[in-house]
Order: structure tokens, then C-alpha cells, then sequence
């Protein structure tokens, strides 16, 4: 039995030790220690054959159990010295170079969008808003636009609700919105998204994003229409710019104009992005048609307005030179990033 009062002993000191062991690098010479080919286990095997024989099977029990004690106490430290080390590393190594938190910002239309209304905003023009789910009588009827029109055939015009409803072509629906809503003096802008079931190419997208505007009071002309106009698109493409207007047809508006501005790109001078004709097309606009008027029970001998439409993607495309409209909705951060 005297080897059993010495594995006694041992177990004794090695769970003092293993207690003591303040590093895995002391572990795991407690291990070698204890554990290890030369160990001192392994040497309290190789004594059994000095143990009387009846008592071998008691001794044996004991080293084997020590065993099993010393394999599960380093266990257990070295993995709590593994975790505390990683919990160092995580959170209290204040010397590793921190996390740079990647900053998203607004979507390049968002910003063209919010840059072109803060120029109506200081001239008085009041944000508002208007449903993307529309009626015909918004989107076309009100809007002096016919039933035969080609632009209400469901190849312009994305219905929904079997043509119930449709997704919105155009903003101008905000003119009869507001107009229903208020009496004149009305002067407002108004931004979000238009629906057209187009094919999607370079310049064509079947969603996109317009400006409406429109002021509705006692002796508005056209001259009014023409001084905010020309006061956007210097603020917005620079001082030097110059305005023209082109006569055009709109229902919704009589008389009716698309608005050019001279190349900011190549001074007027031609070039790839005006097809070298020294303008560039950027709005429509006009005096709201007194028939609109009648729609919404306004007096037309009383009241005349002016009204315009710009699409953002291509007044942000042309600011920017993009030449692809489908880079602003494929989410492509290498792009996005530029902004
Ligand atoms: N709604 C027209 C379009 O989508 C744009 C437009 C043209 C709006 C003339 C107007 C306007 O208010 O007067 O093409």
C-alpha cells in the first residue's frame, strides 16, 4: 500500500499545481508533468508491478481516476485561459487599429431630387406630397388628356386592379390633388416616383423619378413661368446657363413649351452629350389649360397658373455625365460610392 499513500500524496500536489498554473504555457508543463510519456503517471504504472497482487486492482482504480481528474482540471483552465485571452483580444486590446463603420449616404436622385426642391423651397414653393397609386381621372382625365390617347393603352401604362387603379405615369397628378384640396393661391412642388411599362435601355427605365410644380393665382403669365424656370436652372446648373423655350403640345397645359438649357458641358459649343446641337432638353412646361380648371371647379376667368415637369434621372445624368439610367438602380456600391 505504500504506493497508494504516495499516489495520495501526488494527487495532492498536483491539484495544488494545476490551482497555480497562472499561464498555458505553465499548463502545459503541468501536463508534461503529470501526464506526459516520462510522467509521473506514467512511472506510478510502471511501479504496479511491485504491488501485491490483491491489491493491483485498487491502486490501478486510483491512478486511472487521477487521471481522468488532472485530463478534466486542465481541461477546464485551458479553456477558460482560452477565452479569456480572446475576450482580451476583443474587446480590451486598445492598441489594434478600430472597425471603420462603413457610412452609407443618399442615393444620388434622392440628392438631385432634395438639391432641385430646396431651390423651389426658397422661392416660396411648398413641398408636398401625392399618391403613386392613382385613378384615370388623376392621371389622365383631369388632366385634359382623352380617353383615345395613346398614352392611356396598357403598353404605357402599367393597371392594376383590372384598370382600376394604375401606377402613376407622370406627377402632374399632383396638380389635381392639390387642387381639389386648396383654393388659389396655391404654389407647390412636388417629387417622387412615375411608372411607365418601357423596356429598359440605356435611357429608358420602367420606374423613374419627376418634379412637379405649378403656382395657381389671380394674373399669373407666362412671364412668371419664364422667370422661376431660368432661376432654377441658374441656381442649378450654374449662372452662365441660358434658356430657351420650344413650343410643344401638353394636354394639361395651353400654351405649352419644352424648356432648353444651353450646354453647361461644352459651353454651347456642341458636343457628345447635346448631340452637338449646344442645348439640352430638361423640362416641360406651361399656363395649366383652363380645362383642367374646369375639372377641379376653379374659375378660370378668374385664376390662370403655369406649370412644369422635369424627370431628376436625367437632369442628375446630365449634371453628372452618366450615360446609363440602369446605374442608379442595380445597386452597385462602386457607383454609388462616387457620389
Ligand atoms: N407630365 C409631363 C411628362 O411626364 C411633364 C410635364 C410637361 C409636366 C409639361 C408639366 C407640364 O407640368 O406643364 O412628360
Amino acid at each position: 500500500m505504500k504506493l497508494l499513500d504516495k499516489l495520495k500524496n501526488i494527487e495532492k500536489t498536483a491539484m495544488k499545481e494545476a490551482v497555480e498554473a497562472g499561464s498555458l504555457d505553465e499548463l502545459e508543463q503541468f501536463r508534461i508533468k503529470y501526464l506526459g510519456r516520462k510522467g509521473v503517471l506514467s512511472s506510478a504504472i510502471k511501479n504496479m508491478a511491485h504491488v501485491a497482487k490483491k491489491d493491483k486492482p485498487k491502486v490501478g482504480k486510483f491512478i486511472n481516476e487521477l487521471k481522468q481528474k488532472i485530463t478534466l482540471l486542465l481541461d477546464e483552465k485551458e479553456k477558460s485561459f482560452r477565452e479569456e485571452a480572446k475576450s482580451l483580444f476583443e474587446y480590451d486590446d486598445t492598441t489594434l487599429p478600430g472597425i471603420v463603420a462603413e457610412l452609407g449616404h443618399r442615393h444620388p436622385l434622392i440628392r438631385t431630387m432634395e438639391d432641385i426642391l430646396d431651390i423651389f423651397k426658397k422661392m416660396s414653393f411648398k413641398v408636398v406630397d401625392s399618391p403613386e397609386i392613382e385613378t384615370e381621372f388623376y392621371n389622365f382625365e383631369a388632366l385634359n388628356i382623352p380617353k383615345n390617347h395613346p398614352s392611356r393603352e396598357t403598353f404605357h401604362t402599367f393597371y392594376v386592379e383590372d384598370g382600376e387603379f394604375l401606377l402613376r405615369s407622370q406627377t402632374s397628378t399632383a396638380q389635381i390633388r392639390m387642387m381639389e384640396k386648396e383654393k388659389p393661391p396655391i404654389q407647390v412642388v412636388h417629387a417622387g416616383k412615375v411608372y411607365r411599362p418601357d423596356a429598359v435601355d440605356a435611357s429608358h427605365s420602367f420606374m423613374f423619378y419627376q418634379i412637379e410644380g405649378f403656382i395657381v393665382d389671380e394674373g399669373i403669365v407666362f412671364s412668371d413661368l419664364k422667370g422661376v424656370l431660368e432661376k432654377f436652372a441658374r441656381e442649378y446648373f450654374g449662372q452662365d446657363v441660358r434658356m430657351r423655350f420650344r413650343p410643344h403640345y401638353f394636354p394639361f397645359t395651353e400654351p405649352s413649351a419644352e424648356v432648353d438649357i444651353s450646354c453647361f458641358i461644352c459651353g454651347s459649343k456642341g458636343c457628345r452629350v447635346c448631340s452637338y446641337k449646344g442645348w439640352l432638353e430638361v423640362l416641360g412646361a406651361g399656363m395649366i389649360n383652363p380645362k383642367v380648371f374646369e375639372f377641379v371647379k376653379y374659375d378660370s376667368s378668374k385664376y390662370t397658373g403655369f406649370a412644369f415637369g422635369m424627370g431628376v434621372d436625367r437632369i442628375c445624368m446630365l449634371k453628372h455625365g452618366i450615360t446609363d439610367i440602369r446605374l442608379f438602380y442595380e445597386n452597385d456600391v462602386r457607383f454609388l460610392k462616387q457620389f
